[in-house]
């Protein structure tokens, strides 16, 4: 076992070093996806959720840690007030070289251009299917429409690079796959295709009838594409491959078919100001509790996130067989 000498970086005990932060600003979201939330859903009561200054305090605390990369998520992040001027304080923060944005891009149409000026380098966008009846069944309240306006908004905007996230369910969007990659390849923008994760209980599917492997993607995608894997790393869980002919790159995101814990770089603040280690297991601190007793105190925040790296744990243990063991669903954290 390896422990960290090195005081200012953050190394856990399996010698892994974390550079990335997913940080939730809300766990609020104008969609219900099926496979993310339940249809009714209870939110945190909003003085249980960290202020902006709050969540931008704990953000410069991790970049003195070395945190070289922070993704902005929810819930939905753009449903948070204030979001852009939270994106814009992050953005001044010296060491960071990469901020970057996870969204529902419902709201991308009027927020894209204001995102760029705040200093968002990447952005990703989930989007399912092209279908618009099926987009509103996944997602029970969004509308395609606004969702494909606020891709062009972002094409225009001049984003470094937009992926999109497809999470592939068996039998409801799996038949899309090509569809999917040619409108990524049309649009001149990335996309990953992504295992769906047993996060929360769940009522429209079981998740194990659903399960979609990315090696049965890949082999729909060769019916149409030619795809070469590439050596590109975004710092994130996906393994990418070139569409021959085409800028456009298929990253898969494969927690269960091809784990990729030994390589993870990242943990998570929620909405709530709980610092997640891993989103498949529990374990956590309230760094809400350290800041609200101590305002102010860079120092005791730093030692807690130090001393927080000792119980991260080694790797995720989903079984789609049983009822979720986590029963956070993924919007508490944003993936
Ligand atoms: P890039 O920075 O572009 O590589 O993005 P990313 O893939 O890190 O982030 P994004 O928000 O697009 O997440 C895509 C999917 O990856 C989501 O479904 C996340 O839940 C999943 N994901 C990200 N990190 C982890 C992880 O540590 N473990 C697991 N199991 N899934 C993760
Ligand atoms: N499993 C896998 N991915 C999920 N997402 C939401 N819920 C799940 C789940 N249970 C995806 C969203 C979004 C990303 C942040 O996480 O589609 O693209
Ligand atoms: Fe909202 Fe994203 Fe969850 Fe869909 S996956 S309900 S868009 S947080």
């Amino acid at each position: 076992m390896r422990v960290s000498l090195d005081s200012s970086v953050l190394i856990d005990r399996f010698g892994r070093q974390v550079n990335y932060l997913r940080v939730s600003v809300t766990d609020r979201c104008d969609f219900r996806c099926q496979y993310c939330m339940a249809e009714e859903m209870v939110f945190l009561p909003r003085a249980q959720v960290l202020t902006l200054e709050e969540i931008d305090f704990i953000c410069r605390a991790f970049a003195e840690l070395g945190v070289t990369k922070i993704r902005v998520t929810g819930g939905e992040p753009l449903v948070r007030n204030g979001v852009i001027s939270l994106l814009q304080k992050i953005g001044e923060i010296q060491s960071l070289n990469e901020l970057v944005l996870t969204t529902n891009g419902s709201k991308l149409a009027t927020m894209a251009e204001q995102i760029k000026e705040a200093g968002v380098k990447r952005i990703n966008i989930s989007l399912d299917t092209l279908n618009k009846l099926k987009f509103k069944q996944l997602t029970r309240t969004g509308e395609i429409d606004c969702v494909l306006k606020g891709i062009d908004a972002a094409i225009a905007a001049g984003f470094e690079r937009i992926k999109l996230n497809a999470v592939i369910l068996k039998n409801r969007n799996h038949q899309e796959v090509c569809d999917l990659v040619q409108f990524a390849v049309d649009k001149g923008i990335d996309i990953s295709f992504i295992e769906e994760m047993p996060l929360g209980v769940i009522s429209s599917h079981q998740r194990s009838e659903a399960f979609y492997a990315s090696d049965e993607i890949k082999t729909d995608l060769a019916t149409k594409f030619n795809l070469s894997a590439l050596a590109d790393k975004t710092g994130g869980p996906s393994n990418y491959f070139l569409v021959e002919g085409a800028q456009t790159r298929v990253g898969f995101i494969s927690p269960h078919s091809a784990n990729f814990c030994s390589q993870c770089n990242r943990v998570r603040l929620t909405a709530e100001g709980k610092l997640l280690l891993c989103l498949g297991n529990e374990h956590s601190v309230d760094l809400k509790k350290v800041i609200r007793s101590h305002p102010g105190d860079l120092a005791i925040l730093k030692q807690t996130i130090i001393e927080a790296m000792k119980i991260k744990p080694e790797k995720h243990e989903f079984n789609l067989q049983e009822q979720p063991v986590i029963l956070r669903h993924m919007s508490a954290t944003g993936g």
